[in-house]
């Protein structure tokens, strides 16, 4: 494996987002919507499941029935937080990395995630490609997308508000580094990649700061979760969550070899208390306070 260039990256490097957005932001309906959507496509076990961009680990306690969960993020200070948050045990590994260059092997992967981060990748298709090299034959991948052909957008734009058009294909970057994705092309994108999209939900119709003061959460909630179901048939929602199943052949490895060397593609290491040694280009990836850092 050459070192590929890859596109620029959304830097969440000492950002206060979990907190900020999370915590104190009052999106108590957006987080119960999203913990519901992963509930139905996710399925209930497995031993190895990979979370990519998984920030402060907001999701993972979602993860109960795996056996083995690993955090990769960019941002070392995020996966910091989701140390501390979680706790530093056998089944978490915090992986500092890059979603466009995964340093997993191939087909080690039940399921993997990725939710709230496709929206920064300017290369999505690259990323889909990653996420299917690392997962085993009929692994699960669950996407969120932020979706452009929703309702608000609709509406605006044929009102004149919006320039861009919400029917075109095309990711559109409403700020930098932020994009929203046609549903036809996150359908495209995968299945030219090697997924099969088996369900779709829509998540978080409600989400707007006037139904959010006047209408309490759990009758949003309840709403929200009933509306889920329409996402087969139809996609105006901010928010999409899918799961698509990884077919045709993925390489068989052992899943005692997690690690592939995003610089060379070798997954033979020789591992110290902080740091790994990659025995194909001799790179040497630290491990900090237990994160493997391969940036
Ligand atoms: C909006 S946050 C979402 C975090 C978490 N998934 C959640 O829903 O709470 C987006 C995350 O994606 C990460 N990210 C952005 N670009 C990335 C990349 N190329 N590779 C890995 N992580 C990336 C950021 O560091 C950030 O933690």
């Amino acid at each position: 494996m050459t070192a590929r260039v890859t596109p620029p990256i959304c830097d969440y490097e000492g950002s206060d987002y979990q907190q900020t957005f999370w915590d104190t932001g009052k999106r108590k309906y957006e987080d119960q919507v999203e913990a519901i959507a992963l509930k139905r496509l996710l399925p209930e076990k497995g031993d190895l499941l990979l979370e990519i961009g998984a920030g402060a680990g907001r999701n993972t306690p979602r993860y109960q029935g795996y056996s083995k969960i690993v955090l990769l993020d960019y941002s070392l200070s995020q996966l910091q937080l989701a140390q501390s948050r979680l706790g530093r045990n056998q089944r978490f590994i915090y992986v500092v990395g890059d979603a466009y260059r995964l340093p997993f092997g191939a087909g080690i992967f039940d399921a993997a995630t990725m939710i709230r981060t496709l929206h920064h990748l300017q290369d999505a298709p690259l990323a889909i490609q990653e996420a299917r090299r690392v997962l085993r034959q009929g692994g699960f991948f669950i996407l969120e997308y932020a979706n452009k052909h929703n309702l608000k957008a609709i509406l605006r734009y044929g009102l004149g508000k919006q320039a861009w058009n919400p029917f075109d294909e095309s990711p559109i970057e409403f700020a930098e580094l932020n994009f929203d994705f046609h549903p036809q092309s996150i359908c495209h994108w995968l299945e030219t990649t090697g997924f099969k999209v088996q369900r779709q939900l829509t998540v978080s119709h409600f989400r707007l700061n006037l139904l959010k003061k006047i209408i309490p959460t759990s009758w949003l909630v309840g709403m929200d979760s009933l509306a889920q179901w329409t996402g087969d048939w139809w996609q105006l929602s901010p928010s999409v969550f899918l799961r698509a199943e990884a077919i045709g052949e993925s390489p068989i490895q052992s899943q005692s070899v997690i690690f592939a060397c995003p610089q060379c593609g070798s997954s033979s290491f020789v591992e110290s208390e902080n740091a790994l040694k990659c025995q194909g280009c001799g790179r040497i990836w630290e491990i900090r306070d237990g994160i493997y850092i391969f940036k």
